[in-house]
Order: structure tokens, then sequence, then C-alpha cells
């Protein structure tokens, strides 16, 4: 592997000055630098990779046998080796192939199983006279169903869906007011059924239920790997939903931990939901490396980060429906990959995943995207886009979204130079040192890579489609860097810090031995609080 590192080092190097545009006099650029499958097209011909880089960049995927990986992943292996579980989200969406075994045991007539039920309860939820679904959970169990939800709005049939994820009393406070107690149904969505923000606002939600004439005995639903906390916290066995612990938190919008959105949109539209997914593992599966679209865009992510080292990418679905899609795979991204041990418990060598941001177009155009245009740092841009909206009296916005869409990728590529932006100060009448400065102000560096991923049009197939290829884009980085990228270790120190320092700041013990910025900082919430 090191030779192969060594060797996009040594193009990157060589080929940092030419423009992109260049590659574009080779008249089949586009079509050689994108990946189809049956519905969408992956686009990245606006970056700097050429055939050369593609090859090695291909190689990494031979020697990092990701292919081997992905067939131990999908055949139910215990890959994720620091916890010692198999990693089988894909079994939830493995609605059409038949058998996937766990230690030799058939796990799909379970997942069959707990789906229909989830379509039993999700059709009852639907009929009955219940308004509003509270989903109560964090991080990946907040996360993926409110993204979800949000981004299928025109399919949303079903209740009004709200999400509570923070501690901050603020979120569920906002939440419950104005809901009707009597017809709101509570979703505890928890695998651990131990987080503490999660733990805290379902215990606030049963006492306002109690409060305001609801029955929480009735009215609460809980998603869990834990079943006995679930019995414990008083849920019915008959509205807990289970799932296993080869379903990761990030992983797990396919599962029960998805029923807000099963109950939004409905049974069915949910399955079409899964069967975009079931679709990309297939392509995953079979697909050859160089048209494999989680691969390609695995690669096109290394060699950003890894070869040029650009720190971020920035995630611009120019589809008002997902703006949440940037929040979605931060956690889904930097939970997987923000790690800095490889799977052997050697430190990386090199820089592993990146800082992924973003916000939906047009939005960010009239916010941070100056910086990428003409700010000092190169930021990877991954443009989305359909070629569709769902509003038909409405076409005219969505060519304006598209042709925005398409104007920013060229205008990053293209830039304009100091000879264009002086030309158009002349035009205004400006002459001699001041055209020139003025002129300078307006030169767009260009040569600023992209991608685009563009689809008929976002329906559930299409948003499992796109779910499921970021989740093996995630995947196939984290074998090529030769990290697990299925554990999140990294998020236990905060927890057990917080879980100590409660007494301290309710004043129940001294901090005496806390540094003296943390022992500042609660001194001055002693003397300011009510
Ligand atoms: O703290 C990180 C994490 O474990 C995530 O990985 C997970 O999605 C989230 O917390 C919520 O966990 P749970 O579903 O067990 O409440």
């Amino acid at each position: 592997m090191t030779e192969i590192w060594q060797q996009l080092n040594d193009r990157e190097r060589a080929t940092a000055d030419r423009r992109i545009t260049k590659l574009f006099d080779a008249p089949d650029r586009a079509a050689e630098f994108s990946v189809r499958t049956q519905h969408m097209l992956f686009d990245y011909a606006k970056t700097n990779i050429d055939a050369e880089i593609r090859a090695i960049l291909l190689e990494l995927v031979e020697q990092a046998d990701v292919a081997a990986r992905r067939d131990a992943m999908f055949n139910g292996d215990a890959i994720n080796e620091t916890e010692g579980r198999a990693v089988l989200h894909t079994a939830l969406r493995n609605l059409d192939s038949g058998a996937v075994e766990v230690a030799g045991e058939d796990v799909m007539p379970e997942v069959l199983d707990t789906l229909a039920r989830m379509r039993r309860f999700a059709d009852e939820v639907r009929e009955s006279g219940i308004t509003d679904v509270v989903n109560i959970g964090i991080g990946g169990s907040d996360l993926g169903p409110a993204m979800a939800t949000r981004a299928l709005s025109p399919y949303h049939d079903g209740p009004r869906c709200h999400f509570v994820s923070n501690v901050d009393g603020a979120h569920i406070s906002d939440t419950l007011r104005g809901l009707e107690a009597k017809t709101t149904l509570v979703i505890v969505a928890s695998k651990t059924f131990t987080t503490i923000e999660t733990m805290t606002n379902a215990r606030t939600a049963r006492a306002w239920m109690q409060d305001h004439g609801g029955d929480p005995s009735q009215q609460f639903a809980a998603l869990s790997s834990a079943e006995e906390k679930t019995a414990e916290f008083g849920i019915d066995p008959s509205r807990v939903f289970g799932f296993e612990d080869w379903v990761g938190g990030r992983y797990s919008l396919w599962g029960p931990i998805g029923l807000s959105l099963m109950i939004a949109i409905g049974p069915k539209a949910f399955d079409n939901f899964l069967r975009g997914g079931q679709e990309m593992d297939r392509h995953f599966r079979a697909a050859a490396p160089h048209e494999n679209m989680p691969m390609m865009l695995a690669l096109v992510g290394v060699w950003h980060n890894q070869i040029c080292g650009y720190a971020t990418r920035a995630v611009l679905p120019y589809d008002q429906r997902l703006e949440m899609l940037p929040d979605y795979l931060q956690q889904l991204e930097m939970e997987s990959n923000g790690k800095s041990v490889l799977m052997n418990g050697e430190g990386s060598p090199r820089d592993t995943g990146p800082i992924v941001w973003g916000a939906a177009g047009t939005n960010g155009q009239h916010a941070f995207y100056q910086l990428i245009h003409q700010g000092t740092r190169v930021v990877p841009c991954e443009f989305l886009v359909a070629a569709n909206g769902h509003e038909p009296d409405l076409k005219h916005h969505h060519d304006l979204l598209l042709a925005n869409c398409l104007a920013q990728s060229e205008a990053l590529m293209r830039g304009r130079s100091l000879d264009e932006a002086s030309a158009l100060m002349r035009d205004k009448g400006l002459a001699g040192a001041e055209l020139e400065r003025q002129a300078r102000h307006r030169v767009f560096p260009g040569n600023r890579p992209s991608t685009t991923l563009i689809y008929p049009r976002l329906d559930p197939f299409t948003l499992g489609q796109i779910v499921a290829l970021y989740e093996h884009r995630v995947f196939v980085e984290g074998v090529i860097l030769g990290i697990n990228s299925f554990d999140q270790w990294g998020v236990e120190l905060g927890k057990e810090l917080a879980k100590a320092l409660q007494p301290l700041v309710e004043g129940e013990a001294s901090a005496d031995g806390k540094d003296g910025s943390t022992a500042g900082l609660i001194d001055y919430i002693h003397r300011h609080r009510d």
C-alpha cells in the first residue's frame, strides 16, 4: 500500500497546476469520468482525476481488498472487530434476496417479522386518531428518521412527526407545547435505552402525558435492542420493536428506528425506501470497481482528503428537502471514520475521515460560497440535485434551481481570470491602476473540484439509494484507511465526564481538584443561578 500512496502523492505534485478545464480537451471526459446506475448519475469529471490517477486509486481498492471486506460485511462476519460484532444494516433492507446468516443462523425471518409488526403498527397509528408522533432519540436514533421524514415530505400523509433529541429542556418543551396529549404517540428510540439525553426526555414526556390526560401505558412505543430496559420503563412489549447489536446506531434508519418515517409516509412508501437501499447494495456488490458508484465516490474522497490534503468536504444538496442531509452525513461519516488508530492498533500514518459540512443550495450561495470560490482554502464540493421537483406548477423554480447548481460547479472549475475581470472593469469605464485594483477583487481562481450526483426525483426509492450510497462510500474509505468504521469510542469520554460533573453543577460535590477553567465556570454557574 505504501508504494501506492507514494505514487498518488507523486501524481498530485505533478498535476497540481493543471487546469481541470484542460482535461475536457478529451471529448469523452464526462462519460469516462462518471458512473451510472440504472437511475442515477455520479459525475466526477470536474475534478483533477485523470485516467492514470484513477488507475492508481483503483489499486488502493485492490490492495486493501475492499471486495473481500465488502463480502465479509454482507455475509455477517464480525467485521466490527473492536466490539466483536457483525455489521448487517444491509439485512434490514434485504427484502428480496433470501437468507443472511450471523454465526450460522439466518437473521431474515426475525428481520421480516419485525418489519411486518412495524407495518401493522404503523397502519394502526395512521388509522387511529393519533395526530402527532414525537420521536425521542439522539444521534442515529434521531438524524436518520428526521432527515428522511423531511426529505420525503411530499409522501407524508400520516400524522405530524416531531423529533426531540437535545437534553436541553428547550427542545422537548418547545415540541410538546401545543400538542394534544390524548392524540400524541411518543416513540422512544434508543438502541441501548441508556442514553442520558433520550431517557431524560422520555421521562419528561411521560410526565407531560400523565399530567395532560394522555395514557403513557397506551401511547408510548420503544425502538431498541435492549428489550428488558424498555419493559422496566413500562412500555408494553406489543409496542416494542427490537433489533440486534449488528445494526449500528448511525446505520439504523432501515429498521425499527425508521418507525416514525414509516408512520409518516406509510408502509408501502417505506418499502420503496428499503428497495432503493437494496438496489444500491446489489450495485455495490456486483459492479466492477471503476463502475461502482460507492467505490468511485470513496476514491474521489480519498484523492481530495488524503492526497490533495483538503481537510473538509461540503455536501450541497440543491434539494431543499435534503436540508438535513449534511447533518445526517456528519454523523455517518465523522463518527465512522473520525479515528486515529488503525484496525491493527497502530496509529494512522495519514489523515483519516474529513470534516463534513454543508447546507442546501441555493441558500449556501448567499452565505458561505464566497469562501468556496475566492477563499484561500480549497473545499471539494459534492452537489446533489434532482432532474424533477414535486411541484408541477412551479417548474420554473426547479429550472432555476438546476441552473444554479450547474452554474456553481462550472464557476468553481472555470473561475475568472485577471484578463476577463479586467475586461469587465474596462466595460464599466475604469482604467489604469483603479481598473487593475478593482479587477483583482473580481478574479476567481477556479480549478476547484466538485462532483454532482443527479437523480430523477427525490422519491422514497431514490432516497434509499442515496443513503445506501453514502453508507458504502464511508465503508470503502474506512477499509482503504485501515480503520474500523463501526465503533465510536470517541464519544465515551465526554459522556463519563458529564456524569461526574452533574453533582458539581448541582452543588452537591466540590469542584476541588478540577482544573481552574472548569472550576471557574462552575463557580460562575453557582453565582448566577436563579
Ligand atoms: O453517542 C453516540 C451514539 O452511541 C451514537 O452512535 C448513537 O447513534 C447515539 O449515541 C444514540 O444511541 P442510542 O440509540 O443507544 O440512544
